[in-house]
């Protein structure tokens, strides 16, 4: 089975780019976000404080995560229950970005996430997918964009979808959640050694998918 790795900071078009290259290429997307947003939101249901290890642990091992895919779309099954409609907002983001660097949290997903890439060619995006995940895929890009663009990016689609948004706090936001993925002990983000930089500040949508494929082997 074929692998493309995608990692790079929050915001930098990762999920847009991934699936669209996933369709030309007619492999799965497999987003690992929304699985660390998956336990996140479990967390935070369950008022489990990330501070405290066996809380923590205790907590993971009772979860049972469950990918799916519904008419191409990839579904997080969370104990049964798909949770996929409330894991893109701030807060489960923000708690994504804290839970995700403590242990448990990691070990619960590492083999969900190479299975997949053993039975499926996939275009996998994420942090750590090209340095840990899976660190022998063909193909591994390290996509990202200025703060100021990202949060430029992010600004417009609230303001789209018609909600406030203060372009200052959105760009702090990002800086911090940057800050922190790459700063943690496990898996931070990085760009591994062999992956192709593409730094999307000043390129379309299309330019960078056809410049990923450019590169795909
Ligand atoms: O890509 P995203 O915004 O959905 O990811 C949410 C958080 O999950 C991100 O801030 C860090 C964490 N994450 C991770 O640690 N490793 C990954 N492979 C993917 C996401």
């Amino acid at each position: 089975m074929a692998s493309i790795a995608i990692d790079g900071p929050a915001g930098a078009g990762k999920s847009t780019i991934a699936k669209l290259v996933a369709k030309k290429l007619d492999y799965i997307y497999v987003d690992t976000g929304a699985m660390y947003r998956a336990i996140a939101y479990e967390l935070v249901r369950k008022n489990v404080d990330i501070e405290d290890e066996k809380a923590l642990s205790d907590a993971c091992s009772k979860m049972k995560i469950a990918i799916k895919y519904e008419n191409g779309i990839q579904q997080v099954y969370m104990n049964g229950e798909n949770v996929t409609p409330y894991l893109r907002n701030e807060e489960t983001g923000d708690m994504a970005s804290k839970s995700s660097a403590k242990a448990p949290v990691r070990a619960a997903l590492l083999d969900i996430q190479r299975n997949m890439a053993v039975e499926y060619n996939v275009v996998m995006d994420g942090r750590d997918i090209g340095t840990n995940v899976l660190p022998n895929a063909e193909t591994k890009i390290y996509l990202t964009a200025s703060a100021d663009e990202r949060a430029n990016r992010r600004y417009k689609e609230l303001i789209e979808k018609g909600e406030s948004a203060d372009f200052d706090k959105i760009k702090a936001d990002i800086i911090e959640r940057d800050e922190r993925d790459m700063n943690r002990d496990i898996a931070p983000l990085k760009q591994a050694d062999d992956a192709v930089l593409i730094d999307s500040s000043n390129m379309s949508i299309e330019e960078v998918v056809s410049a990923i494929l450019d590169n795909v082997k």
